[in-house]
């Protein structure tokens, strides 16, 4: 309370304050004991496939490279010299066995080992004393691919933190030849607009027949005598009547499973894809090809119909992974991994290609055509929150509504689609954490130079 911040007087179980979205404190403190105090999605293993494969990326603002070294080892490194500072590698991705920082030549082998500066004769230390070494994330894990860290001791294991949200992201993973995907490029947005405004909206059902409106009417522009039941068309009328739920894991993430709502018997997915350009060549293909098997094909290539978030930063919706990064208080990016099927077995009989080409159909709509309302959302409730006289925002869709949460065989909670309770229950973990005082460390005592050099 050193800072005069109250937390319990900030977050209650029906709304919250708008400081919590628009005070400069609170998002520096965001930065710490959030991203650094808990385990934070940095990057995914096959963005770096191969020994001294590298792609940068932030823990809150540290600026991180996540590299396999030369050695094999995944590391989360401070992409700052210790000289004075300098960011040592300003690629988004490569493959590099050491960095040499753009300033003063400082360089360092991909273990973060620092391996020479120019003219040493100038020097008068000994610069085997790992304090030279880059910082780097002490405690770095993955789950099925997906990298994490944490700058937190205290932080019980990665599959730990997960807990519940492990199961419908091993379906996800599953129903891929495999159980593997790749990640491909990504459509890259910003919005003017505070990072929890994303999160805060990653399982709501609430808005979409309003905010998405025109993407519903797309999605059902050609259909011609049928039932108008193309994309999201779950969500029109009063979605709590259809038969899909919102459901709260432990750790803030949650889980919005829309696959009751839909046809999922083979080319159930498929027949309720929208229009993509280019889509009907590829069926074709496929269909001439597969014969019966085409249809549960094509529903690989159509999006599942999930949202698991994983907090702070990690959503997994349709067939995209999607990752948000804190920029300011006010200024969030947000990035939209394509994800493609690696068929190595030939499961899919000689159309993982096909299948992949129509991914990326599938895979453009969402972001080109749902995600820019969303973000004109978050930027409105941004600027809706300039006065600050006007205080409380609220959350209290279905509390204190009899019979309207339930809880799963394993205790979590379920809700309908429009409720607000994965809200509710993450503000109560946010509270807590915001509550905390993390100790974070970094590690520098990197005992192998990574490649050898003598
Ligand atoms: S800041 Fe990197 S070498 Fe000087
Ligand atoms: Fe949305």
């Amino acid at each position: 309370m050193k800072d005069g911040l109250d937390y319990d007087t900030l977050i209650y179980e029906d709304r919250v304050h708008q400081r919590i979205y628009t005070d400069e404190t609170i998002f520096r403190q965001e930065m710490n004991k959030i991203f650094g105090g808990v385990w934070v999605y940095l990057a995914h293993e096959s963005q770096i496939p191969d020994n001294d494969n590298f792609v940068t990326s932030k823990l809150g603002l540290r600026p991180i490279i996540v590299v396999r070294d030369s050695l094999g080892h995944i590391r989360a490194l401070y992409n700052r010299c210790t000289h004075r500072g300098a960011t040592v590698c300003r690629l988004n991705k490569g493959k590099a066995k050491s960095f040499a920082c753009p300033y003063h030549g400082w360089s360092y082998f991909n273990s973060g080992k620092i391996s020479g500066v120019p003219w040493p004769d100038g020097y008068a230390n000994d610069f085997s004393d790992p304090k030279y070494n880059l910082a780097q994330i002490p405690r770095v894990s993955s789950y099925r691919g997906f990298i994490f860290g944490t700058l937190n001791p205290k932080m019980p294991p990665l599959e730990e933190y997960l807990g519940g949200v492990k199961k419908p992201l091993d379906q996800w993973l599953d129903r891929h030849p495999g159980g593997i995907l790749s990640f491909c490029d990504a459509n890259r947005l910003k919005f003017n607009g505070n990072w929890k405004l994303l999160y805060d909206n990653s399982a709501d059902g609430y808005h979409v027949v309003f905010s998405h409106r025109s993407l519903l009417a797309m999605e059902n522009r050609l259909v011609q005598g049928e039932e108008e039941d193309k994309g999201m068309a779950y969500y029109k009328t009063n979605p709590d009547n259809a038969p899909f739920y919102v459901k709260v894991f432990e750790n803030g993430h949650h889980y919005k499973d829309k696959r009751p709502a839909v046809d999922t018997s083979p080319g159930g997915l498929w027949r309720i894809e929208g229009p993509h350009p280019g889509m009907e060549h590829y069926e074709e293909l496929i269909r001439e090809k597969l014969g019966d098997h085409a249809n549960s094909v094509l529903d690989l290539a159509s999006s599942e119909p999930v949202n698991i978030n994983i907090f702070p930063n990690l959503h997994i919706l349709g067939n995209h992974v999607q990752v948000s990064q804190p920029i300011s208080l006010t200024e969030t990016d947000t990035t939209w991994w394509g994800t493609a099927i690696i068929d190595e077995n030939d499961e899919l009989h000689g159309c993982v290609d096909a299948v992949n080409a129509l991914r990326m159909r599938t895979q453009e709509s969402f972001p080109n055509f749902g995600e820019v309302d969303d973000l004109m959302n978050f930027e409105q409730i941004q600027a809706g929150l300039a006065g600050v006289e006007d205080e409380w925002v609220y959350m209290h869709r279905g509390l204190g509504v009899p019979d309207r949460i339930k809880r799963d065989e394993d205790g979590y909670l379920i809700g309908p689609p429009t409720d607000e309770i994965f809200l509710r229950e993450t503000m109560q973990i946010y509270k807590n954490l915001m509550k905390s005082n993390p100790d974070l460390v970094i590690e520098r005592d990197v005992k192998e130079a990574a490649f050898d050099t003598t």
